[in-house]
């Protein structure tokens, strides 16, 4: 394979980051004269944060922000992102939930070379579906994602939604010592069990921000888990707010309340509607019994809001069930395999799907699909964890239909990541309809890092 979209990084070393719809408009209103195509410069590189007052933390961030710039795109519209890279080692973009031709899926030695320092890299591509989501590296990702390499993706529906006001809302809970100091990414004795906790608990950026909503207004708030290890346990302490659930990891479902908790895993995103509350008002936004933020309601000169109609639905493909090929994949703890050698050269292996543990450290791994589907062909998988750690599994190229779990009532829905919890059997389903060799793989890092990744071939 070449890769002729590699790039050496000549006089453009000045260059600051240019976005369109760049920035932190903290409202969000429906923008008519949006151009019709966005072009971004993005530059990772390193950025001295104070997370901690009085404290630097040497955080890696996208386009001077960690998390990184918010991109932006209107569905069906190309995107098109300069990437730079100017970190001290090699890195790539991966575009998380996006349905995009492979050579764009910026996975090392599988779409692309990796991205050298001082090198830059043109992704472009279309967007079909409209939602929230999110991007980061596919290379030492413990590292680079805990650093700060991650940034929202928010494609915007081709007609305006009915939502008047949004805000994106990223959680991180960073590994930093309360000087601020990065602790282990990755520790082996947690990769082997939840993954590796950091410890202190953000969105964007800011340990427990208070966040002011207009009153009487409906928000629509974007909740994206960008974290290695974390489930967030989100609720609103309070049962009498009207909050309602519009979509799921980008996909638009039928709106439904929040309910008591919703557990959104590594990489998932959920699009909530708020009804704000009178002036006044504060409400703790949590995970679990822990606070994350406040919400606080001001005063609004607009006329109370009705609930916006449904998103209307993202174009995948429905997969016929009557015709369907059924494949079993079994996740299961390999730590008590794991050899004192393999540990003893950092090797790590503690995890496996259908007996084969992915090996970080080896460029081929890709060439050994676990499965190899028909281009077209229908297809249920039967994912089973064998373990009592959760998984939020994610499928690279294509959307997935989640039809049902032996644990718990789904509502069948369509997303990128299924948070498969201990012991549990779900099925989903598919259309094979994205050519390629996808990465499929559990999205907390250390548990991807140390064996949980398959690729599955289309052809
Ligand atoms: Cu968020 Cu392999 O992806
Ligand atoms: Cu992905
Ligand atoms: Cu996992």
């Amino acid at each position: 394979m070449s890769f002729t979209r590699r790039q050496i990084l000549a006089g453009i070393a000045g260059l600051g980051v240019v976005g369109l719809g760049a920035g932190g408009a903290r409202y969000w209103l429906g923008r008519v004269a949006a151009p019709k195509t966005h072009d971004y410069e993005l530059i990772a590189a390193p950025l001295d944060m104070e997370l901690v007052a009085g404290h630097v933390t040497p955080a890696w961030a996208y386009g001077g922000q960690a998390p990184g710039l918010e991109l932006r795109c209107r569905q069906g519209d190309m995107l098109r992102v300069r990437f730079i890279n100017k970190l001290p080692e090699q890195t790539t973009i991966h575009w998380h939930g996006i349905r995009l031709p492979l050579e764009m899926d910026g996975v090392p030695y599988v779409s692309q070379a990796p991205v050298l320092p001082g090198e830059y890299f043109d992704y472009e591509f279309l967007v079909p579906d409209a939602g929230s989501y999110w991007y980061h590296p596919h290379t030492t990702s413990a590292e680079q994602l805990g650093r700060g390499l991650v940034g929202p993706l928010i494609i915007e529906e081709r007609e305006a939604s009915g939502f008047k006001h949004e805000r994106v809302l990223c959680l991180k809970t960073w590994h930093i010592d309360a000087q601020g100091a990065f602790t282990a990414f990755s520790v082996p004795r947690e990769a082997a069990r939840e993954g590796t906790r950091g410890r202190l608990s953000t969105v964007n950026s800011v340990s427990i921000p208070t966040l002011e909503l207009p009153a009487g207004q409906v928000v629509r708030l974007r909740l994206l888990n960008l974290d290695n290890t974390v489930t967030y346990r989100l609720n609103l302490a309070s049962s009498d707010v009207d909050v309602r659930i519009y979509a799921l990891d980008g996909h638009p479902v039928q709106p439904r309340p929040l309910g008591k908790e919703y557990w959104l895993g590594p990489g998932m995103r959920i699009d909530l509607g708020l009804k704000v509350p009178e002036v006044g008002t504060e409400l703790p936004l949590r995970n679990g019994p822990l606070r994350l933020a406040t919400i606080k309601s001001v005063a609004s000169s607009e006329p109370a809001a009705e609930w916006p109609a449904p998103l209307p639905d993202n174009p995948v493909a429905e997969p016929d069930l009557s015709r369907a090929e059924t494949l079993r994949f079994n996740f299961e703890w390999a730590a008590a395999l794991a050899s004192p050698a393999d540990e003893a050269a950092g090797r790590y292996k503690y995890w496996q799907i259908n007996g084969q543990a992915w090996d970080i450290n080896d460029k081929t791994c890709a060439d050994r699909p676990i499965a190899t589907l028909k281009k077209d062909g229908h297809y249920i998988f039967v994912l089973r964890n064998m373990a009592q750690y959760q998984h939020p599994i994610h499928l690279h190229g294509m959307a997935f239909k989640v039809l049902d779990s032996n644990r718990k009532a789904i509502i069948p829905y369509f997303t990128d990541t299924y948070l498969l919890g201990k012991n549990e059997t779900a099925r989903i389903a598919l259309v094979a309809d994205n050519p390629g060799v996808w990465m499929f793989h559990c999205h907390v890092i250390d548990h991807m890092e140390t064996g949980l990744m398959a690729a599955i071939a289309v052809v």
